[in-house]
């Protein structure tokens, strides 16, 4: 069994679907922990009703990024994680926690990367006029929201579309593509090879 650490901020429900998709396709990992650095995130009791161990990790509690990343480190690495998953973690992660995941951290970001890195991605992409938009999951560099992109859903901006029309249109392809990237990795059929993700076949949302 591999290990899955989940890092969520808020509401969680990458999350959750991960922790479904998990359990309902028996896949040979268990979710060994949920870590936040807020204790008020909504994730954790869902987290914590699925019978997954949580723990809080408060960044206010630290003088600066580097001494925080090190305490998150420190409490992921406790769970001894194969790969760790950060769904809505909306912190900025020093280059060293970067450099301590490398090839084992995975992100997803609500945009059809490389376009729309950082935040308000729906807001821009309908001030942009895109036809289309969509969320990406990736590799996590040391470069914000960029790094070998391992799926990506693609949704239609409607005419009529405001922020939150389009975020729930992206949030189900989310909730379909990360839990089949996370899957594919650690089943082995998703690799990362000379910084390049390697699919073993054909990813559904490319054909
Ligand atoms: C998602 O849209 C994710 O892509 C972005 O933040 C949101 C988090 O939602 N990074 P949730 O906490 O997974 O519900």
């Amino acid at each position: 069994m591999k290990n899955i650490v989940i890092l969520i901020s808020g509401r969680g429900s990458n999350m959750e679907a991960i922790i479904r998709a998990a359990a309902a396709e028996q896949w040979p990992a268990r979710i060994a922990a949920v870590i936040s650095h807020r204790a008020d995130a909504a994730g954790l009791a869902i987290a914590t009703h699925a019978g997954i161990p949580v723990a809080v990790v408060e960044h206010q509690h630290y003088p600066d990024r580097v001494s925080f990343d090190r305490a998150l480190a420190e409490q992921i690495d406790v769970f001894q994680p194969d790969l760790v998953v950060l769904a809505g973690f909306m912190r900025i992660l020093s280059a060293g926690f970067v450099e301590h995941y490398r090839g084992s951290l995975l992100n997803i970001h609500p945009s059809l990367l490389p376009s729309f890195p950082g935040l308000s991605t729906h807001r821009r992409a309908i001030d942009a006029g895109v036809h289309f938009h969509g969320a990406t999951v990736h590799f996590v560099t040391q470069e914000l929201d960029h790094g070998p992109i391992v799926a990506q859903a693609v949704v239609p901006v409607l005419r009529d579309d405001t922020e939150k029309t389009l975020a729930a249109r992206v949030l189900t392809e989310e909730h379909r593509i990360y839990p089949a990237a996370v899957r594919g990795i650690i089943e082995g059929r998703i690799r990362l090879v000379d910084d390049r993700v390697r699919h073993d076949e054909l990813f559904e949302s490319r054909s």
